[in-house]
C-alpha cells in the first residue's frame, strides 16, 4: 500500500474558476490519496451511488467513479458520475475471500480501478494456450480534502464483512412495519379531496397500501412545516381520516429555507445562527424551490437539535403522530450553485469548509429529522424518514431512494444493480420510484415495475408534476389486477421481509443480496445483476423487458433444489432454466433447505395483515431438511429493544419432523398470531399420518392434503401459536 499527500501552496492554486463560479481555497489546495493492490481479486463492487452495473468496471480508459452528492434530474445510465449519495466502501470478492476497503472521507472523492491481467485473450485463445495469471485489482482513492482514514475489512466471508462494516458505521434501523408496505406518492396530490379520493380508490379496488405522500405543493409557498391554506386547510382532519383506516401520511421537508423575514421559522433559524455562511461570513444564499433560500447547517449539533424540535407536535402545526417525513434536495441542491450544489468554500459550524463535509450534508439532515420524530413520541416510537442524499451510516436513520429516474425499461433494469450496490454498502432500506419519476410509463412497463419493486426493500410509486396520473386503477382491469396481485403478495410476504430487516438490524446482513453473497464459491454468480436473493431463501428474477414470452433464469448450486413459488415445481441447481412468462408471471424460486412465513389472507393495510394467521412454506433440500426464522414484535415501538418485547422463533425440519423453538435469546412478546398451515415442498411419499405435538397437551393428528405431481404436502387447519414450542411429525 502506498500513500501520498499533496499540499501545494502555489498562489494560483488558491483560487479556482469553474464557469461563473469562483472557489476560494482558504486553506490552500490539497488532496489525499492512496493506492491499494488487491491481489487475487477480479471482482469489485460497491462505492454507490452510480447508475451502473453491480460489478465495478476498469476505469483505465475512462472516467473514475466519482463520489460527490449531486441533484441529477433524469440521470444518465451506465455512468460513473456522482449521484445523490455516496458510500466510500469498496467490496472485493473471490471464491475464498470477501474483502472490504472503507475510505472514510466526505469530500469529493474519485476512485480509479485498474484490473490486470486484461482478459483479452479469453475469447479467442484456445483453452490450452491460456495463461494462468493471478488476477489483481488496483484501486486508487483520491479525495479533495481531509485525512486518510482507511479501514480494511478482512471478511473472510460476506457475512463477516457485513458485520464488520455494520460495527464501524452502524446497523440498519428496524423500520416500523408499515414502512415496508406500499407507499403512494405523486408530485403532487393537489388538495385534501384529492388525497381522500386516492385513498378511497385503493379500498374500492381492493389494493392494500399504507402511506400517502405529499410533495412540496402542500406547503404555503414552499415553506416547510406549513400547509397551503387554500388546498390543505384541515391537515389534522385529513390525518385523522387516514389514521382511522390505520394509514399514515408522509410530507416533504427540504433543507433549504425560504428567505422570508416575515416567516417565524426563517427568523428563528437566522437569529439562532442555524444557516451555512458564505466565505465572507454572511448567510449563504442560493436558489431552490421557494426561490431565494438559505441552507440549514445540519453539521452543527445545536442546529440539529433546533431542527429536531421543529417536528414536535406543538410546534409543527397541523401534524399528528401519524405524520412521517421525507428529506429531499439534501445533496444539497442549489439551482444556481456550481454543479447545482453548494459552493465548496461555504463555511459550516466550527469553521469547516463545505468541501470538507459535502457528502455528509444529507446524512446530517436525515439524522436530525429522525431524532425529531423520536423525540416527538417521547422516545417510544420508531421513526420513518426517507432521504435522497446519504453517506456511510445513513442506514441508521431509515430509507433512501434512487432519485429522479425515468419511465423506461432501461431504468427499470438498472434499479436492480443500484439497489444491490446500495445494499452491499449497508444502505439496505432502498428502492426506486415505481413507474419512473420522469415521463409516462406504458401500462406493460408499469406492471413490470410494480412486480420488480414489490421485491425490493422500499416500495413507493412516485411521479413528477407534469406526468399523467397513474394510480394503479387507471389502465384497465388487466393492469389493475396484475398490480393488485403483486401488492397483495408483497403484503403477504411481510413477515419474511420483517424478519430479514430484523436480521439486518442485528447482524448487518442486507435483506436483498447479490447472488454471490449466498453462493460465494460459484464464479458464475459473480457478475449476475438481473437476478438476486431476498434473504437466503428466495431468488428473484423480475421481468424487465417488454413483450417477452420466456425468460432465462440461472439457478445456482449443483447440490441445490429450487422450487418455483407459483407452481411448486422443483428444479435442480446449476442450470439455466427457460421459463415461459405472461404479464402475470414474476419469477421467484425458493431454495431447498429454507423456510418462508407469509400472512394468510388479505387486508387493506399493514395493520390488517398483522392480525392474520401465518402460512409457512418449508422447501426441503436433497437431505430432506430445512430451517428458517421468524421475527415478530408490535411493529411500531422501541419495546422490542427496551423491554425485549419480541418473538424470535427458529423452525427446523429434519427426517420428517418439524420443530418450532425460540431462536437464541427469548423475547417477551406475547402475541396471538397463529400458524394456520404448513406446506412442505419436496415430500416424495405421501405420509400415512401427520401428528402435532404441543408440550403439555395431547398429541393430535392433523388434516393434510398431498399432491403427488408436485411432491407437496400441506398440513391444514392448524392453530399453532407462534410464541409456543410445537412439533409436526410426518409418518
Ligand atoms: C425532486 C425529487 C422528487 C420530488 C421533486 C419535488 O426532484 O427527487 O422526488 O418529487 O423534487 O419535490
Amino acid at each position: 500500500m502506498t500513500f501520498f499527500l499533496l499540499v501545494s501552496q502555489t498562489n494560483s492554486l488558491w483560487k479556482e474558476t469553474f464557469q461563473k463560479f469562483v472557489d476560494t481555497k482558504a486553506n490552500g489546495p490539497s488532496s489525499v490519496g492512496a493506492d491499494l493492490s488487491l491481489h487475487g481479486f477480479r471482482h469489485v463492487y460497491g462505492i454507490p451511488e452510480h447508475s451502473d452495473a453491480l460489478q465495478l468496471r476498469d476505469t483505465t480508459d475512462g472516467e473514475p467513479y466519482r463520489l460527490y452528492n449531486l441533484d441529477v434530474f433524469a440521470y444518465e445510465l451506465y455512468s460513473r458520475l456522482g449521484l445523490y449519495g455516496s458510500v466510500p466502501l469498496l467490496v472485493a470478492h473471490k471464491p475464498d475471500r470477501t474483502f472490504g476497503v472503507f475510505w472514510l472521507n466526505a469530500s469529493e472523492t474519485f476512485v480509479n480501478i485498474h484490473q490486470s491481467p486484461v482478459d483479452h485473450q479469453d475469447e479467442q485463445t484456445p483453452p490450452v494456450k491460456r495463461r494462468r495469471v493471478q488476477p489483481q485489482t488496483d484501486v486508487h482513492w483520491l479525495s479533495e480534502s481531509g485525512v486518510i482514514d482507511c479501514t480494511v475489512l478482512l471478511g473472510p466471508g460476506p457475512q463477516q464483512l457485513f458485520s464488520q462494516y455494520a460495527q464501524l458505521t452502524g446497523y440498519q434501523a428496524l423500520p416500523p412495519l408499515f414502512a415496508l408496505g406500499y407507499h403512494q406518492c405523486r408530485w403532487n396530490y393537489t388538495d385534501e379531496a384529492d388525497v381522500k379520493a386516492v385513498d378511497a380508490g385503493f379500498d374500492r379496488h381492493d389494493i392494500p397500501y399504507d402511506v400517502i405522500w405529499l410533495d412540496i405543493e402542500h406547503t404555503d409557498g414552499k415553506r416547510y412545516f406549513t400547509w397551503d391554506p387554500a388546498v390543505f386547510p384541515e391537515p389534522l382532519e385529513l390525518q385523522h381520516h387516514l389514521e382511522k383506516k390505520n394509514r399514515k401520511m408522509v410530507v416533504i421537508s427540504d433543507p433549504h429555507i425560504k428567505v422570508d423575514p416575515d416567516w417565524s421559522l426563517y427568523r428563528e433559524a437566522r437569529d439562532g445562527g442555524h444557516f451555512v455562511k458564505d466565505r465572507e461570513g454572511q448567510i449563504y444564499r442560493g436558489s431552490c424551490w421557494p426561490g431565494e433560500s438559505s441552507y440549514l447547517d445540519f453539521s452543527s449539533p445545536v442546529t440539529r437539535s433546533w431542527y429536531s424540535r421543529c417536528f414536535s407536535l406543538d410546534k409543527y402545526k397541523g401534524s399528528t403522530p401519524s405524520l412521517f417525513v421525507w428529506n429531499d434536495m439534501n445533496e444539497p441542491s442549489v439551482f444556481d450553485g456550481p454543479e447545482k450544489t453548494m459552493s465548496k468554500d461555504a463555511v459550516h459550524h466550527g469553521g469547516w469548509e463545505h468541501r470538507d463535509l459535502h457528502n455528509l450534508y444529507g446524512f446530517y439532515q436525515h439524522m436530525a429529522t429522525v431524532e425529531g420524530l423520536i423525540t416527538r413520541s417521547g422516545g417510544l416510537e420508531r421513526p420513518f424518514v426517507l432521504s435522497r442524499s446519504f453517506f456511510a451510516g445513513s442506514q441508521r436513520f431509515g430509507a433512501i431512494w434512487t432519485g429522479d429516474n425515468v419511465a423506461s425499461w432501461e431504468y427499470l433494469k438498472i434499479s436492480i444493480p443500484m439497489v444491490l450496490s446500495l445494499s452491499l454498502a449497508g444502505i439496505a432500506f432502498c428502492g426506486a420510484d415505481v413507474g419512473g419519476f420522469v415521463q409516462d410509463p406504458e401500462p406493460e412497463l408499469l406492471v413490470r415495475w410494480y412486480q420488480a419493486a414489490a421485491l425490493q426493500p422500499f416500495f413507493r410509486g412516485h411521479s413528477a408534476i407534469v406526468t399523467k396520473r397513474r394510480e394503479p386503477w387507471l389502465f384497465g382491469e388487466e393492469v389493475t389486477a396484475a398490480i393488485r396481485t403483486v401488492i397483495q403478495q408483497r403484503y403477504c410476504l411481510l413477515p419474511y421481509w420483517y424478519t430479514l430487516f430484523h436480521n439486518a438490524h442485528t447482524s448487518g446482513l442486507p435483506p436483498v443480496r447479490p447472488l454471490w453473497v449466498e453462493f460465494p464459491k460459484e464464479e458464475k454468480t459473480f457478475t449476475e445483476d438481473t437476478q438476486y436473493m431476498i434473504g437466503g431463501a428466495l431468488l428473484a428474477c423480475p421481468v424487465t423487458e417488454p413483450g417477452v414470452q420466456e425468460v432465462k433464469i440461472f439457478l445456482p448450486g449443483c447440490a441445490e433444489i429450487w422450487y418455483d413459488i407459483c407452481s411448486g415445481k422443483a428444479y435442480k441447481g446449476d442450470r439455466t432454466l427457460i421459463l415461459p412468462v405472461t404479464l402475470d408471471t414474476v419469477p421467484v424460486f425458493q431454495r431447498g433447505g429454507s423456510m418462508v412465513c407469509r400472512s394468510a389472507g388479505s387486508g387493506t393495510c399493514m395493520a390488517d395483515f398483522q392480525r392474520l394467521p401465518l402460512a409457512v412454506t418449508v422447501a426441503l433440500n436433497c437431505q430432506g431438511s430445512a430451517d428458517g426464522e421468524l421475527y415478530l414484535d408490535d411493529g411500531h415501538s422501541f419495546k422490542y429493544r427496551d423491554q425485549k418485547a419480541f418473538c424470535l422463533r427458529r423452525f427446523t425440519m429434519l427426517s420428517g419432523r418439524l420443530l418450532s423453538r425460540p431462536a437464541g435469546e427469548e423475547g417477551t412478546f406475547d402475541c396471538e398470531t397463529v400458524i394456520q398451515s404448513v406446506t412442505i415442498l419436496g415430500v416424495k411419499d405421501k405420509p400415512s399420518t401427520v401428528s402435532v405435538h404441543v408440550p403439555g397437551t395431547e398429541d393430535m393428528s392433523a388434516a393434510f392434503e398431498y399432491s403427488e405431481a408436485c411432491c407437496m404436502l400441506t398440513v391444514i387447519s392448524l392453530n399453532l401459536r407462534v410464541v409456543m414450542d410445537w412439533e409436526i411429525q410426518l409418518s
